[in-house]
């Protein structure tokens, strides 16, 4: 396995994991909830079959919760209650599938509370395939998920962020996230109904790549390097890690629009990067507690980054050496995030698309 790439996962840490420590991706995504109510005011929701709405990349949920809800609310608003509403939350195979219908079945803000006649589902199948018939999706909706590579083209020197390789190597990076970005879009645009419309929104970066979180990212880094002087982690395992969740910045979303202005179908009707509000900081402002702040820097980077890096592990299956690398390297961050405490400045970048309208040309029946 010495010279083989750990495969690009990208799945978050189980048992819920995920869903506890993903407030960051929560007030990123929070900040394009008008735009997926806008998106949604315009859809043709043409005849009288179920409106489906699909959740790109669901993960285990709970950040779901308040754009379904939203969803839902804004479809009822235009077609009213008769109408079935079918939501398809869609991850990996290897998502923590169980996690994800506890929090539909438990979670206070479950969508399905005071919402009748709608019907949540969950696909285990990659989104670098199509998940659903062809124009059947009238809504979609994709948070932090579709900066994820399908494969990984190169390992990095050094290091496990494509940002930190080497000229050639960030090259082979950023052609596979342009096959990949392409592939996404022309697998959604077959998905969608004709005047249906879809939502993604991922990391932001600047048009240098730097996405705030870089230099926790270099203290986890320094962590991996610790580990393998302790021994902790052979310097093969090390030399296997590359995170394939790569922040872009909006440009690059867009590129394919600039290129045809009808890519795949698709028209792009908004485009916007927000500053996500970095809550953990806010809270250590008022308290001053830099044990709290390192202590949530690393459970987040823990769940977000740290599955995919097991990946590389000699033998990723074995539930206890897993165990004890998650557990080494987030103590191991988090006593060096406490030294220097720091602000992050993270974007979120996002893009609205409609599916061209059918040639027929029928009326909305909002
Ligand atoms: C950071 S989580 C985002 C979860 C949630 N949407 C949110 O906003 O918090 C990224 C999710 O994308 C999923 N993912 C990565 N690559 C994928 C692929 N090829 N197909 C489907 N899901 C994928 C991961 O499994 C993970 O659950």
């Amino acid at each position: 396995m010495t010279n083989q790439l750990a495969p690009p996962t990208g799945a978050m840490e189980g048992k819920g994991a995920y869903n506890r420590h993903a407030q960051h991706q929560a007030s990123g995504g929070a900040m394009v909830l008008p735009l997926l109510e806008g998106a949604i005011a315009a859809v043709s929701f043409d005849g009288e079959q179920p409106i489906v709405v699909v959740d790109y990349g669901a993960s285990q949920g709970r950040n779901s919760l308040a754009p379904m809800r939203l969803a839902i609310d804004a479809v009822r608003a235009r077609v009213g209650a008769r109408r079935p509403i079918l939501i398809y939350h869609e991850d990996l195979p290897i998502n923590d599938f169980n996690a994800l219908f506890d929090t539909l079945h438990n979670d206070p803000g479950r969508y399905v509370v005071d919402r009748t006649n709608v019907f949540p589902c969950a696909i285990g199948r990659s989104f670098y395939e199509q998940v659903l018939p062809d124009s059947t999706v009238d809504v979609g909706w994709s948070s932090y998920a579709a900066m994820w590579i399908s494969r990984v083209p190169m390992a990095i020197p050094g290091h496990f962020l494509p940002l930190r390789a080497p000229d050639a190597v960030r090259a082979a990076f950023e052609r596979q996230l342009e096959a990949d970005w392409e592939r996404f879009l022309s697998l959604r645009a077959r998905e969608m109904r004709p005047g249906g419309r879809l939502v993604v929104s991922i990391p932001g970066a600047n048009d240098d790549g730097t996405f705030g979180f870089d230099e926790v990212l270099d203290q986890a880094n320094a962590a991996l390097a610790e580990m393998v002087a302790e021994g902790a982690l052979t310097a093969d395992e090390r030399a296997r890690m590359v995170h394939g969740g790569v922040p872009r910045p909006l440009r690059d979303l867009v590129a394919p629009f600039a290129r045809d202005p009808n890519f795949a179908g698709l028209r792009l009707e908004h485009s916007e990067a927000f500053p996500v509000p970095d809550i953990v900081w806010n809270a250590f402002e008022k308290d001053g507690d830099r044990e709290a702040l390192a202590r949530a820097r690393a459970s987040f980077f823990r769940v977000t980054f740290a599955p995919t890096l097991a990946g590389a592990l000699e033998n990723p299956g074995d539930p206890e050496r897993r165990r004890a690398f998650f557990d080494r390297l987030e103590t191991g961050l988090q006593r060096r995030l406490l030294e220097a405490p720091a602000p992050v400045r993270a974007l979120i970048a996002a893009v609205v698309l409609a599916k061209s309208e059918a040639p027929s040309g029928k009326t909305q029946s909002a």
